[in-house]
């Protein structure tokens, strides 16, 4: 059960990057070029922060399974920015579905998801940081 809870985790990571990359890519178009911001652009910023809450469910399972027996890297840094990054997540959306007007649904969007991207890649643990000792991951 916990392995397939690790292997959903670690698989939705892909999920979770494509989304929040096409809304992230989707809304700074939308912010530069204007224009309306439509349904299916809320419904992509919904799915991200759906994911990304998927992630933190997931995450603290896997968590409190391996509690005293992690890395440094999955007892603090990972924990402490994907949660930062659900934090702007849930906030792109909801700022997003609040705003009123094209333009500030945009802005809001755009700002918010582009800030939980930044911190979801800086949270993975990608292989080829494994050397850099100060990351300590392993
Ligand atoms: C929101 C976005 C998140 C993403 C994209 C993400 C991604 C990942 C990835 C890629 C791994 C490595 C899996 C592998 O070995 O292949 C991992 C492991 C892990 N994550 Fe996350 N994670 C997120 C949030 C969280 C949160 C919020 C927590 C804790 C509250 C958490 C706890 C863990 C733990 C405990 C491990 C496993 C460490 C081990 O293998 O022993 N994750 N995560």
């Amino acid at each position: 059960m916990i392995t397939g809870f690790e292997h959903l985790h670690s698989t939705l990571r892909w999920v979770l990057l494509a989304v929040l990359l096409w809304t992230v890519f989707t809304s700074l178009a939308g912010r530069f070029k204007g224009g309306a911001f439509g349904a299916k652009q809320g419904k992509l910023g919904l799915i991200a922060m759906i994911l990304m809450h998927s992630q933190l469910v997931l995450g603290l399972v896997l968590y409190l399974d391996r509690m005293g027996d992690m890395s440094r890297f999955f007892t603090m840094e990972h924990p402490m920015i994907m949660v930062l990054a659900v934090v702007a997540g849930t906030l792109g959306h909801s700022m997003t579905k609040r705003a009123s007007g094209d333009e500030a649904k945009w802005r809001k969007q755009s700002t918010w998801m582009t800030i939980a991207l930044l911190l979801v890649l800086t949270g993975i643990p990608w292989p080829f940081l494994a050397g850099f000792e100060a990351y300590g991951w392993i």
